[in-house]
């Protein structure tokens, strides 16, 4: 605890003996997205400039083994504080995430856990590099590891906030994932009907353990995203199927394993879509929360559980309404990832969603 910090007043010195780092707060970054990479297909990742180096003690690593492997690679920065354009290139580099997929989830991930004026968020808690925007009109950032707006109930390697480390690799949940590989596979390849199986029971734990238990339209949807993920992100190209060492190098060790090369085809947000169904449609899930008496109510009409609905519970309730209250560069910059999200809502026809929800939480 003490060397914790410790830790945290070295790295708020070293903030303060840099004049460039004052003066950008000052002045805020103007965000615009860089343009799409050119699809150069199924490539051996990592390539020769990006090295794996374990995180050092102040480096931020969080709930994602996507962006912390990209991050031990130097597809993100080292130091887990990155900006939207850091995501969307590093995504699209290291995974062949498609380009308005990779701006949608980098504008969700400023809006909801960063400090948009400064166009930086970190990848796991708090960080004195990434400081509350001016006026602490919205509290502490927190980065994607604080509990409530993206980081939720239900994961597959971590716990429920309500009950354990909601941010790091739990060994002792992923020894039970492979269990599923064992009796639903062939302890070998991880297939759909292991996370078919896997994602339910993590349902059923959750229900009968966290009387906090919130899982939402727009956590509901991650989660089964997030399956799907694992399912078309982390198989090595080479090999077509998943397997187990292949998903324990991603999952506990946070590094591409030897010889990997990523998927030819870029991954679209459709894509995410039906890969999500594929795993729900065997045990559906109706997306909800627990109230205070200790019932899962769920969602019914204040978020139907359809796309729009899962947009308007993200963009509108999961991003605080005070953002709207500013100007400046640090509006723009709001506008600017407001529209990020919603470059892939439209084609689906939902209606432009603004944030609604509460601020500091
Ligand atoms: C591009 C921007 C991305 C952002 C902002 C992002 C953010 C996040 C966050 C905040 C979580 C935690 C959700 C939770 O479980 O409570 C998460 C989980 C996850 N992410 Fe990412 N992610 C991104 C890309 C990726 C990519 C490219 C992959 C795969 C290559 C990936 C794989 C996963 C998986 C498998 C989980 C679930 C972990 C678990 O349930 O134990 N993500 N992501
Ligand atoms: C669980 O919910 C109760 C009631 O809303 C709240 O007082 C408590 O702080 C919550 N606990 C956690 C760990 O979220
Ligand atoms: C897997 O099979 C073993 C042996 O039948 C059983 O003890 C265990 O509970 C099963 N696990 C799962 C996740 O089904
Ligand atoms: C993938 O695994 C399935 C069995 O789960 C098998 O039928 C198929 O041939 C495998 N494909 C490759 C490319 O190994
Ligand atoms: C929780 O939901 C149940 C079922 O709808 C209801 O009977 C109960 O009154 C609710 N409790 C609270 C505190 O809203
Ligand atoms: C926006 O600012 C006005 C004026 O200061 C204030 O009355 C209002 O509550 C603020 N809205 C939000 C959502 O913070
Ligand atoms: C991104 O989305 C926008 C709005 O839906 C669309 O006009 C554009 O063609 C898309 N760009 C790419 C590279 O997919
Ligand atoms: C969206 O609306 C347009 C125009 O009405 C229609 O052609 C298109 O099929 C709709 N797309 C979806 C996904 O519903």
């Amino acid at each position: 605890m003490h060397f914790r910090i410790a830790l945290l007043l070295a790295s708020v010195a070293n903030a303060f003996a840099y004049p460039a780092y004052e003066a950008a707060w000052a002045e805020g970054q103007l965000i615009t997205f860089p343009p799409p990479l050119p699809n150069t297909g199924s490539i051996l990742i990592p390539d020769a400039a990006h090295p794996y180096m374990p995180p050092g003690p102040s480096d931020q690593r969080g709930p994602c083994p996507g962006l912390n492997t990209m991050a031990n690679h130097g597809y993100l920065p080292r130091n887990g504080i990155v900006s939207a354009a850091d995501i969307i290139n590093g995504a699209q580099e290291a995974f062949n995430v498609d380009y308005n997929f990779s701006v949608a989830l980098a504008s969700f991930a400023l809006l909801s856990r960063g400090n948009v004026l400064l166009d930086r968020v970190s990848l796991g808690l708090e960080s004195p590099l990434v400081p509350p925007l001016p006026g602490n009109i919205d509290g502490t950032p927190g980065g994607l590891g604080k509990h409530g707006r993206f980081e939720g109930d239900v994961s597959m390697t971590r716990e429920d906030f309500a009950l354990g480390d909601n941010v790091h690799f739990q060994q002792d949940l992923y020894n039970n994932l492979l269990t599923y590989v064992a009796n639903y596979s062939d302890g070998h390849i991880v297939s759909e009907r292991v996370f078919q199986e896997y994602r339910f029971a993590r349902f059923v734990d959750s229900y009968l353990r966290n009387p906090n238990l919130t899982f939402h339209v727009g956590r509901h949807g991650f989660g089964y995203g997030e399956a799907g993920f694992t399912l078309n992100f982390f198989p090595n190209a080479k090999e077509g199927n998943l397997t187990v060492p292949v998903m324990t190098s991603f999952f506990q060790h946070e590094t591409f394993p030897q010889g990997w090369f990523r998927r030819a085809t870029r991954f679209t947000f459709d894509g995410v879509i039906n890969a999500a169904d594929v795993v729900e449609t065997p045990h559906p899930v109706p997306a909800g929360a627990k109230n205070a008496s200790g019932v899962y109510v769920p969602d019914g009409e204040s978020y139907t559980d359809t796309i729009c609905g899962l947009y308007l519970n993200l963009a509108g309730e999961n991003v605080p309404a005070v953002l709207l209250n500013t100007t400046g560069m640090l509006r723009q910059n709001v506008d600017t990832l407001i529209r990020g999200v919603y470059n892939i809502f439209e084609p689906l026809n939902c209606t432009l969603v603004e944030p609604s929800g509460p601020a500091g939480v």
